[in-house]
């Protein structure tokens, strides 16, 4: 072995990956497996089918991308295929994949709408070992014919229960149809609803399944999770408000419709927030571009559709905001797990109107959310936070040549005291908070609304059921499944 991968945590160095492979673990600084990677691992290395359900933010990436590297390293031809959900997703996992794998020499392509068919043909022909796909364009690729010796032997579905799900299914089945056989597939997810989990097992081999999810709460631990009731009319302030106060350091805001994503971008960035929006309708370029910004941090505040709920990875994100909460409760653990990624904490904050209700206790319910209820601090509470903050930043200032020059020139005139109060005050001015004083309901008032809705809803329940019996339950659950972005 070389010196360098003398130094690789000895955790990785016990799964036996050729020295190229823990190489690239030493260049991405992984110190210990995460718990998904200690038992994928092994498993994907014996070359059984694999479904793998693990939180948000905890490795799954690198959990099939590292044995799976290290099985098709020094083959040719593409040894592995992995489909995303969308194009954002799909660059994002072959930039890892190309960390993680550079050392073994592993070249990876990413194929997606949007771009050149030709350009991603000559990559791949030219040698590729790796294709990152959305569905779309590798089906078109492969029913076009054009895609000649296309035989992964290994086949990832990233956000497996998405894939699956109505909107893909199709294409995926088709995809299927072009791939070999005997391939070995392995299906990732942080959520998997137990119809996926059914239909899994007819198009998987025999397959092991491990999940780390804890069966009570599918949220990453990470993140602290709070809501908050408002009247519909509110919902921007509240949002100002909440931005204001818990002053992120950067910020997805989710959206329902492509057509909020823009107003509300342009409602920030129209108050002075560095904001831009992501969604489907936008070119590819437009798209690139501002994940591209919000990586470096050129924007701070992202405002998107789903498109970005599943998988990103963006390092910083401190807050997620639910503009509205999400239909699916799946959709919430994806969107609020932008946050609290690889072991640091994040914060999750959900607007909700009471005509909402319904969708909070269901995702309360059915995904175990510990979400908190709050009150929009009023603008008092946020001055009084202002004037925390800033004198604490005082405090921490160091002083520049140039104070000293503008002090003893104002301090003939004025005297030290007064020079003071009108720096301080001068820096007071940039802080003004605007908005209402008081947004939403305050937590009592919230906790009544929801105890008369729940009433309401079970008495309504009751009636229902008394009417049409078990067939409701059934409605239901097709209802929040077709209900994809
Ligand atoms: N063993 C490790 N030690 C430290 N960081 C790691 C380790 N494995 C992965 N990471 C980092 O953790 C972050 C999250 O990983 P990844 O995107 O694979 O999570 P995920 O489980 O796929 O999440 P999601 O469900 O949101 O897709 C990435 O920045 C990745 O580089
Ligand atoms: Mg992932």
């Amino acid at each position: 072995m070389s010196d360098n991968t003398t130094t690789i945590p000895s955790r990785f160095l016990e799964f036996g990956f050729k020295n190229e492979i823990n190489k690239g673990i030493l260049n991405a600084g992984f110190k210990v497996p995460s718990p998904i990677q200690e038992k994928a691992i092994p498993i994907i290395k014996e070359g059984r089918d694999l479904v793998a359900q693990a939180n948000t933010g905890t490795g799954k990436t690198a959990a099939f991308g590292l044995p799976a590297m290290d099985k098709i390293s020094g083959f040719k031809g593409v040894g592995l295929l992995v489909i995303t959900p969308t194009r954002e997703l799909a660059t994002q996992v072959a930039d890892e994949l190309y960390n993680l794998g550079k050392y073994a020499g592993i070249k990876t392509v990413t194929v997606y709408g949007g771009s050149s068919y030709s350009r991603q043909l000559g990559l791949i022909e030219r040698g590729a070992n790796i294709v990152v796909a959305t569905p779309g364009r590798l089906k078109d690729l492969l029913s076009s014919g054009k895609l000649r010796d296309f035989n992964p032997e290994i086949v990832v579905l990233d956000e497996a229960d998405e894939m699956l799900d109505m909107g893909f299914l199709e294409d995926i089945k088709d995809i299927f149809s072009y791939l070999p056989q005997n391939r070995q597939t392995i299906l990732c997810s942080a959520t998997m609803p137990k119809p996926i989990r059914l239909l899994a097992d007819k198009i998987l081999d025999n397959p092991a399944t491990v999940s780390i999810v804890d069966k009570d709460n599918a949220t990453n631990k990470d993140i602290k999770q709070s809501y908050y009731v408002i009247e519909e009319r509110e919902r921007t302030d509240a949002l100002i408000r909440l931005i204001d106060h818990s002053n992120p350091q950067k910020a997805i805001i989710f959206c329902r419709m492509k057509i909020e994503v823009d107003r509300l971008a342009d409602t920030l960035i129209s108050r002075g927030y560095d904001a831009k929006g992501l969604h489907g309708d936008m070119d590819q370029r437009a798209r690139d571009e501002v994940i591209k910004n919000f990586r470096n941090s050129k924007v701070n505040i992202l405002v998107a559709t789903d498109v970005a709920a599943r998988g990103l990875d963006v390092k910083g994100v401190s807050h997620v905001f639910n503009y509205h909460i999400p239909f699916d409760p799946e959709s919430y653990v994806h969107r609020v797990g932008r946050t609290g990624r690889a072991g640091i904490k994040g914060e999750a904050i959900t607007l909700i109107a009471p005509i909402e209700f319904k969708e909070l206790l269901r995702i309360q319910k059915s995904m175990g959310a510990p979400i908190e209820l709050k009150t929009v601090p009023s603008s008092f509470d946020l001055q009084a936070k202002e004037l925390n903050d800033l004198t604490a930043e005082i405090e921490k200032t160091d002083i520049k040549d140039e104070a000293t020059i503008i002090l003893s020139a104002l301090q003939n005139e004025t005297d030290i005291t007064e020079i003071a109060l009108k720096a301080v005050s001068l820096l007071l001015s940039k802080h003004s908070s605007k908005g209402p004083e008081h947004i939403g309901f305050s937590e009592k008032e919230a906790k009544r609304l929801l105890e008369k809705f729940k009433e309401n809803n079970g008495r309504k329940r009751d009636q229902r059921g008394r009417r049409d019996g078990r067939s409701r339950s059934r409605n239901r659950n097709n209802r929040s499944r077709s209900r994809r972005r």
